[in-house]
């Protein structure tokens, strides 16, 4: 018999409900990506304005609850999604730990400090209910294979790189410093150079030089993204460049090459550009969930993932 996970979405915003709609090709919402698979059956959304869950619902074809008690009074709910705005993770998350829930799909950052989360992450031992965080790259297979290719040492060893974002170190940043946990590339310390506030008064973005493993180098430049979203890594290893370009939905491989103008001298040649399905992250994630809850598999970003980069971001 197969199961079928209800799923509850506290948080009808953007991502919860209203980047896509039934008929989109891209799955860009929870919503979207839960009402799409057909391990879960999307139950409805807790929104702290009501006129919002409603609208979700209506859209999404499911229920909308004053509370997240009413919720779970009249349902039965396995998994809780919790996308609402950073400062209300803490608090949301702990309010969803207090039901016997399977798992919750947490939007990142986990929580604003480390405290909180070492907190969630206390509480989420103790009662049993793992915590998937949704740092999206991870979950795409175009990036799980380039992180295969890394971790086999078939680029070699990395040499360093640079990378551009903006949009808070904690709330954007941390997806960019998860690419580099995500890829081995371990942080060993981050030396602040300048900080500008583009979208967040208590999150900075920040142009930084990264001391990673190896005594290798990742020069992170912060971009002013009240001007436009930016979100690129160029990383070198020894037998190639990456470049992960358009947020993530292309990733260049260049590879080594004899010079054809200058004999004896090597360069970088563009071999692919690999068009990534980072529209689909949502699908695949849920699929990680689906995967875990019939115990297939491990979470593919855990807290102690989010916890990692948290450390990283919170300097
Ligand atoms: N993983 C990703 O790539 C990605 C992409 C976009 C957004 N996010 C994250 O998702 C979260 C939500 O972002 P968004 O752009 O959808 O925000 P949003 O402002 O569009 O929507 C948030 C919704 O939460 C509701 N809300 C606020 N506090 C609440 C509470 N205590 N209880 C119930 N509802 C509450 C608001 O009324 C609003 O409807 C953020 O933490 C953001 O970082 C992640």
């Amino acid at each position: 018999m197969t199961n079928i996970y209800n799923v509850l979405i506290i948080g009808a915003g953007k991502i919860g409900a209203f980047f896509d709609a039934p008929d989109s090709e891209n799955i860009l919402t929870h919503a979207h990506a839960f009402s799409t698979h057909q391990k879960f059956n999307l139950i409805g959304f807790v929104d702290k304005d009501f006129q919002a869950s409603s609208k979700a619902a209506q859209l999404w074809n499911c229920k909308a609850f004053k509370s997240i008690q009413d919720a779970f009074l009249k349902n039965k709910i396995d998994v809780v999604v919790v996308a609402v705005p950073d400062e209300y993770h803490y608090q949301v998350l702990k309010g969803a730990l207090n039901y016997k829930v399977k798992l919750i799909f947490a939007e990142k950052p986990l929580t604003k400090t480390l405290k909180q989360a070492e907190e969630i992450i206390d509480l989420s031992k103790k009662k049993e209910i793992p915590i998937l965080v949704n740092y999206s790259r991870r979950f795409v297979p175009e990036f799980i294979e380039l992180k295969n290719k890394i971790q086999k040492n078939e680029l070699g060893s990395f040499v360093g790189g640079c990378g551009y974002c903006g949009k808070g170190f904690l709330h954007n940043g941390s997806h960019l410093i998860d690419l580099l946990n995500c890829f081995s590339l371990s942080i060993e310390n981050v030396d602040v150079v300048s900080k500008m506030y583009d979208f967040f008064d208590d999150d900075s973005t920040i142009s930084a030089v990264l001391k990673l493993k190896n005594n290798t180098t990742f020069f992170l430049q912060g971009v002013n993204c009240s001007l436009y979203t930016i979100f690129e890594l160029d990383l070198f290893f020894e037998k190639a460049r990456i470049r992960i370009v358009d947020s993530g939905f292309s990733i260049e491989y260049f590879f080594v090459k004899e010079s054809v103008v200058f004999k004896g001298y090597k360069n970088l040649s563009l071999q692919c550009k690999v068009q990534t399905k980072l529209d689909k992250s949502l699908l695949f994630a849920i699929q990680n969930i689906a995967d875990f809850l019939d115990g297939k598999t491990e979470l593919l970003c855990s807290v102690q993932d989010a916890i990692l980069i948290m450390k990283t971001c919170l300097i």
